[in-house]
């Protein structure tokens, strides 16, 4: 599984110049409790839209509704495709299974397709691989348009995709014509919204006097972001609990990282100190540990918090601890 999962979040980061589309679909056998089949769309890294053999349909993510709306041959295309690939998958999947005399366990096969367009140079590249269990199975060379493969067994595949002329120019097409014109209007749809920069308010809150001290920070926006502390203004990996990044309803994030204080002397609290740091942001944000800005209903009525958020206060304690 671990495999399977470092494959299918696999990024990489996109350099301003360089813009990628990337289709990656996956069909699974004998996963228990995981769709059989699934899509997903990424633009420069971001996911587009998604589909999978529960849902049965292409859906899209909320900063890409407007896109799709104003562009339903799109959205039509997709779910087309969702539904094309499922069977194609699955039947796939079946066949190779039987070609490598498997007749049970567990087994992945995989597509990453799409192009990349540098838009400095106008260069465009293409790409369309398979990969069966983790390795590599049949790619398409879209130069000399031919399909490649460093595995005996696909050599059936190969020679049956090489004869098909029709798909193979069809392939040409989408890879380094129709896919990269999408690319270049995704891009500058996504401009609209992937500049946006909202910086987040940062709190730190503490339970109790001696339990750990939380560092939450919520509204910000991209979700590439970062929370962490530092002591002496190195950063800690030890006595810190680092959240995931949540999201909010109203399109933002949130996230927050705990500091393990019961080690720490009072006259070390100055070292140390909760840093928020976006991509693309310069200045981070930083807040120094101090026991005059920790918010906290210890000992207190809530409504006595000065400068405290009392619905988030009633959420950050539990009602008996009030
Ligand atoms: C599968 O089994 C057949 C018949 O026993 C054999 O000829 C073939 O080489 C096997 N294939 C693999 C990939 O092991
Ligand atoms: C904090 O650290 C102390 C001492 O290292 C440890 O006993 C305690 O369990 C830790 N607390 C948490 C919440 O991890
Ligand atoms: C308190 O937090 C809630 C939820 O995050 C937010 O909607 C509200 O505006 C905040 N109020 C103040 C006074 O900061």
């Amino acid at each position: 599984m671990k495999k399977l999962l470092a494959l299918l979040f696999f990024c990489h980061v996109a350099s301003p110049v360089k813009h990628s589309l990337l289709y990656f679909l996956t069909a699974t056998s004998g996963v228990p409790d995981f769709p059989q089949f699934m899509g997903s769309a990424l633009v420069d890294d971001f996911q587009v839209g998604y589909c999978d053999s529960n849902i049965k349909t292409a859906e899209t993510k909320q900063d890409w509704r407007k896109f799709m709306k104003d562009n339903p041959e799109h959205l039509d295309y997709y779910i087309n495709e969702c539904y094309e690939s499922q069977h194609f998958f699955k039947a796939t999947i079946d066949s190779l299974m039987k070609r490598f005399n498997q007749s049970g366990g567990v087994h992945i096969l995989q597509r990453m397709s799409g192009c990349e367009w540098d838009d400095e140079t106008g260069e465009i590249r293409g790409f369309n691989q398979y990969g069966y269990d983790g390795e590599d199975f049949i790619s398409l060379d879209l130069q000399m348009l031919t399909w490649i493969t460093p595995k005996p067994q696909a050599f059936i595949t190969k020679l049956r995709w090489d004869a098909d002329k029709a798909r193979l120019h069809r392939n040409q097409y989408y890879f380094i014509h129709l896919y990269p014109d999408w690319l270049k209007k995704y891009v500058q749809y996504a401009r609209s919204f992937l500049q946006r920069t909202d910086l987040p308010s940062v709190s730190l809150l503490q339970k109790t006097p001696s339990s750990q001290v939380t560092c939450h920070a919520t509204g910000f926006y991209l979700n590439r972001a970062d929370l962490f502390w530092r002591k002496d203004g190195e950063e800690l990996h030890e006595d810190v609990d680092k959240g995931e990044i949540l999201p909010n309803h109203d399109g933002t994030f949130q996230m927050s990282v705990d500091l393990n204080i019961s080690s720490i002397a009072p006259e070390d609290w100055k070292k140390y100190d909760c840093v928020f740091q976006m991509s693309g942001v310069k200045d981070n944000l930083i807040t120094k540990l101090d026991k005059s800005v920790i918010r906290t209903n210890w000992g207190k009525s809530v409504r006595t918090v000065e400068s405290g958020n009392e619905t988030y206060l009633s959420v950050f304690c539990s009602r008996d601890e009030i």
